[in-house]
């Protein structure tokens, strides 16, 4: 009935509507430019073109931030050269000359060649120059690019760079300064770019940049700089970008950034900066992109960035920060916010809400997304589960989710022909069987829709992931899933309770009658139903218990937001499953103990053994295939307990491949290999058999061989029913029903 019920929802829902609102879009859809069709914001730069005006594939890039500046930089610097004759008279041999540029690139030189005066670029990478001494490019006055890049430079005198009055690019990366002496740039008054990245400098002051009253660009990646000067811009008022990152700031001083007005990037990612002040930037009115992120900040106060009106972006991804609710409240015009590999206990969707005018979001899990609906572009697109592309992202799992699901339902639904073909006296135990098979049965049905959903899906997955997590197909389908598991645990473990009784106590009377039995089966059905269906009751508390993967089963593999969710996982898994599993084992091994006690009692110890090994073998093959369906659900459990990280694709393999084991398994251990029903086939054959021979009598003399055989195996299976004991054993087993 309730399966009748799930599956009618799934047919009425298999549609994920797309909606078409009046103006304003609904969370999670995006506005197809000036026209009123909203669409889902998985729609949005997905290569198609879904809008009639293709608004839908616009504004596409994170263009927030630097981007924009960059682009506006490179605009006007397009000079091609023209002539590429050499234009001076004295330069080495073994330099490249083109116009009045030259290089002379990794060819050994030790000192600063000489050159003709009216050079504008020269390039001295690559070489074996250590020291700059006084006033070595005095007279080139139209020098606009000097590259210094690999040399090892160890020494720059202080008048070094005299007379330059014209440059504006100077490169100093990757060479072993430790430090700058004050005043080292201070004829560089149309300096523009300074980059000196990839050196050992430890410390700078502010009188390092004196001087620099053009400057623009200041890189220092990767040095070793543990503090920033005071009053950084105070010598370089000018400074739109500049670049700290891979350095080993500790702290930031109140006043490093006090006279930046114009600063706009400010990149200070992979430091070890911990602690972020409340007026540290608070100076930067013109601040637009600012890259915290990689550093050990675990608190933003709230009012850091509250002063500032053109912040456009902001990176504080891989802190161990802890987030408030109203962290985000002065960050109204911020449009790109990253938060990767940020862990948000108490997420929710009011911390987001104040950034309206937000395009961009990248979190560290896929399913915040869902808490920022309004934001057009939120990364990651997709769990370990699914792909971009798939909902089913491994081809094993989308083919075998169709393998099992046939052989489960096939199975289960042959042995419930099969038993109410076969008739057998224990009308009770048949009655279980087949209802465990119905509950099996739904696994099936479960993984039928799960392949069904990932053909739907195939190829655009990333567009619908969260609508589908979202949907009541989801929900119902792993409420169906559990409903199937838990009916089949519980219905397993009752089994095996009833046996073991039967065997352990052989002669008390206390097996349960046909009504006690419906009453006993009607209650599992109940609880399985109570379990599946009390996440559906409070959704503040469990949140969206069912949906947290492509595949709708509540495994909760890792730390998740909803305490009640995790726990109540934890607690069906961990809980009910485990002892259920338990209980199975030890009454599986008990009532293996005990047989081989009778066994040694009794006197015909060949026949013996021989039945002894086809009951443990049987025995055996129950334990083994509850194990193997069910030790690593609790292994994943008890790993999530320690915080381990576990890939999302485990989930997947586990719910397609693993708990499935069971479904597809029990009919075959509990019907089909009985020796009741080989019994019941063998009788079935011989009598086809039987007349067959009779009919052939005569054409064949190899036939009747074979039937000389039989008499034969009955006579060893006759000589096994002999045993009283142990046929009420199998009896009471469910081998002979
Ligand atoms: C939308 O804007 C385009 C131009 O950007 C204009 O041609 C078109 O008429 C507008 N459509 C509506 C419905 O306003
Ligand atoms: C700059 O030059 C590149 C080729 O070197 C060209 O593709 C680009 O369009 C040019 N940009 C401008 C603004 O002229
Ligand atoms: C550069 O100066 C040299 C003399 O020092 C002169 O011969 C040469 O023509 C000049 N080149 C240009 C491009 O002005
Ligand atoms: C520098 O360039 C200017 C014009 O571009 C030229 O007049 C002057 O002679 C050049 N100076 C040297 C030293 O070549
Ligand atoms: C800085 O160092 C990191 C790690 O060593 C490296 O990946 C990066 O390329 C370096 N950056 C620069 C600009 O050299
Ligand atoms: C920096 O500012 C914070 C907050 O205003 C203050 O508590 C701290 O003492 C200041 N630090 C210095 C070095 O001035
Ligand atoms: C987040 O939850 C924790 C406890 O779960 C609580 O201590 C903390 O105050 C909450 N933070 C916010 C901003 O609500
Ligand atoms: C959001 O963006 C729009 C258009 O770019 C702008 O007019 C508006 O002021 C922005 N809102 C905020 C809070 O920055």
């Amino acid at each position: 009935m309730t399966a009748m019920i799930v599956f009618l929802h799934l047919v009425v829902f298999l549609q994920i509507e797309v909606s078409i609102s009046e103006s304003v879009c609904k969370p999670g859809f995006f506005p197809c430019g000036n026209l009123s069709v909203c669409l889902p914001r998985e729609f949005h730069c997905d290569g198609v073109k879904d809008c009639d005006n293709g608004a839908d594939e616009e504004y596409c890039g994170d263009t927030n931030g630097w981007v924009i500046l960059f682009e506006n930089l490179y605009r006007n610097n397009n000079k091609t050269k023209e002539t590429q004759e050499c234009g001076l008279d004295k330069f080495p041999e073994r330099c490249d000359c083109k116009d009045t540029e030259l290089e002379c690139v990794e060819i050994n030189l030790e000192a600063v060649p000489t050159v003709s005066n009216n050079i504008t670029l020269l390039s001295l990478k690559g070489n074996k120059i250590q020291k700059l001494q006084d006033e070595v490019f005095i007279g080139f006055k139209n020098l606009t690019n000097l590259f210094l890049q690999h040399n090892c430079l160890r020494h720059i005198s202080q008048k070094a760079f005299h007379g330059l009055y014209k440059l504006q690019k100077l490169y100093l990366s990757n060479n072993c300064l430790v430090s700058l002496q004050d005043g080292v740039f201070g004829h560089l008054r149309q300096l523009k770019w300074l980059i000196i990245d990839e050196n050992p400098i430890k410390t700078i002051s502010q009188e390092v940049f004196t001087g620099l009253e053009s400057l623009f660009f200041l890189s220092m990646i990767n040095n070793s700089l543990e503090a920033l000067p005071q009053k950084l811009c105070a010598q370089m008022p000018l400074t739109n970008w500049m670049d700290f990152e891979g350095n080993q700031i500790k702290t930031l001083s109140n006043l490093s950034f006090e006279t930046c007005d114009e600063l706009t990037v400010l990149y200070l990612r992979g430091n070890q900066i911990s602690l972020v002040n409340e007026n540290i930037f608070s100076t930067l009115r013109s601040l637009a992109d600012i890259d915290l992120s990689h550093n050990l900040i675990t608190d933003v106060p709230l009012s850091s960035f509250k002063e500032l009106k053109f912040l456009q972006k902001l990176d504080l991804g891989c802190n161990p920060l802890s987030l408030h609710i109203d962290q985000f409240e002065t960050l109204q015009h911020l449009r790109s916010l990253v938060l990767d590999k940020i862990e948000i206990p108490n997420i929710s969707t009011r911390m987001f809400k104040p950034m309206k005018n937000l395009s961009h979001i990248y979190f560290k899990k896929f399913r915040y997304c869902s808490y920022a609906p309004h934001v057009r572009v939120c990364m990651p697109s997709t769990d370990g589960i699914s792909s971009f592309e798939n909902l089913l992202a491994n081809t094993v799992l989308r083919v075998f989710v169709w393998v099992i699901a046939g052989i489960t339902c096939f199975g289960n639904i042959f042995v419930i022909g099969m038993r109410s073909l076969i008739q057998s006296e224990n009308k009770t135990h048949t009655m279980s069987i087949k209802i465990l098979c119905c509950a099996d049965c739904l696994m099936g049905i479960y993984l039928f829709f799960i392949g069904v959903f990932d053909v739907k899906y195939r190829g655009q997955y990333k567009k619908y992931a969260l609508l589908w997590m979202e949907s009541l197909q989801c929900r119902s389908l792993g409420f169906l899933a559990m409903l199937s598991t838990e009916v089949s645990v519980l219905l397993l473990t009752y089994l095996t309770m009833e046996k073991y009784l039967a065997i352990v106590f052989p002669f008390s009377n206390i097996r349960p009658g046909k009504r006690q039995t419906l009453i006993i089966l009607l209650s599992i059905w109940v609880a399985g139903f109570m379990i599946a269906v009390i996440p559906f009751w409070n959704e503040d508390f469990f949140g969206n218990y069912y949906g947290k993967n492509g595949v709708c089963f509540p495994l909760y593999p890792d730390q998740t937001e909803e305490i009640g969710g995790k726990g109540y996982s934890l607690g069906i898994f961990l809980g009910v499953n485990l002892v259920a599993f338990i209980i199975i084992v030890f009454s599986y091994v008990s009532m293996f103990c005990s047989i081989q006690k009778t066994a040694l009692q009794s006197s015909d110890v060949g026949s013996s053994i021989h039945t002894d090994v086809a009951v443990a073998n049987r025995f055996f093959f129950i334990v083994f295939s509850d194990a193997v369906c069910w030790i690593p659900v609790f292994l994943l459990k008890i790993l999530s307990l320690f915080h381990v990280e576990i890939p999302g694709t485990v989930t997947s393999w586990i719910v397609i491949f693993i708990l499935p084991i069971n479904s597809a398994l029990n009919p075959i251990l509990y019907t089909l290999t009985t020796s009741f029903f080989k019994e019941k086939l063998k009788q079935l054959l011989q009598r086809q058999r039987r007349r067959s021979i009779f009919r052939n009598e005569r054409k064949s003399l190899s036939t009747s061989l074979v039937w000389t055989e039989d008499p034969a195996a009955q006579q060893s299976s006759s000589l096994k029913l002999g045993f009283l004991h142990k046929k009420s054993l199998e009896d009471s087993m469910g081998t002979s029903t």
